[in-house]
C-alpha cells in the first residue's frame, strides 16, 4: 500500500522522523508531501524543506518527497496513493485530526487516514516550538537532526 505524510515540516523534527521510519516499514512507498502555503511566514522555503527531508531520509528506500498546494485530497488524484498517515501526540490532536479525516474522506472516498501514536519521547514535540526555543537561545540537538539544527543555525546567522 502507497501512504501519503502530509505537514508543513518547517521544520522536520525527530518526532516526525520516528513517524515517517514506523510508517516506511508498513509502506510499499511513503510519499512525505510538503504542503505549500502561502500564508505563514516560514522559516524554511519549499525548496529548503524538501532538501533536509530528502537529506534525512537519505538511508530509507521508499520514500519520496513531493510538493502539494492547495487540497489535501487532490493529490490522490496525481500519485497512487492508498492512504494518509498521521501522527497522534495527544487526545487533543485528536479532535481536529479525525474531522479532517473524516472531511477528506467525504471530498475523496479513497483516502483513508491511518493514524500511529508518536512515540512517548517525542509526545511533546512541535516544529513551532522547535522554532521558537531555538529563536530564543535554547538547545534543540536532542529534537531535530543534526543537519536540521545545522540549517536553524545558519538562518539565525542570516538575520
Ligand atoms: O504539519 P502541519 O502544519 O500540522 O500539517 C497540516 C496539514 C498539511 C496536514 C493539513 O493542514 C492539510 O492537510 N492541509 C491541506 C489543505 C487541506 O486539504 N485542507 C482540508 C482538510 S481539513
Amino acid at each position: 500500500m502507497n501512504m501519503i505524510y502530509p505537514g508543513s515540516f518547517d521544520p522536520i523534527t525527530n518526532g516526525h522522523l520516528d513517524i515517517i521510519r514506523r510508517a516506511a516499514t508498513l509502506a510499499d512507498t511513503l510519499y512525505i508531501a510538503v504542503m505549500v502555503n502561502h500564508s505563514k511566514s516560514p522559516m524554511f522555503s519549499i525548496e529548503e524543506r524538501v532538501e533536509l527531508i530528502q537529506q534525512v531520509t537519505d538511508d530509507i528506500d521508499n520514500v519520496i518527497v513531493i510538493t502539494f498546494e492547495g487540497l489535501l485530497v487532490n493529490v490522490f488524484q496525481t500519485y497512487p496513493i492508498e492512504a494518509i498517515v498521521k501522527g497522534l501526540r495527544a487526545i487533543s490532536d485528536f479532535e481536529y485530526e479525525f474531522q479532517m479525516a473524516q472531511i477528506n474522506r467525504e471530498m475523496q472516498p479513497r483516502a483513508e487516514t491511518l493514524f500511529m501514536m508518536t512515540n512517548p519521547e517525542w509526545g511533546y514535540l512541535s516544529s513551532s516550538l522547535v522554532r521558537e526555543i531555538h529563536g530564543l537561545g535554547g538547545k534543540i540537538d536532542q529534537f531535530a537532526p543534526p543537519l536540521v539544527v545545522s540549517a536553524m543555525n545558519r538562518k539565525l546567522e542570516e538575520k
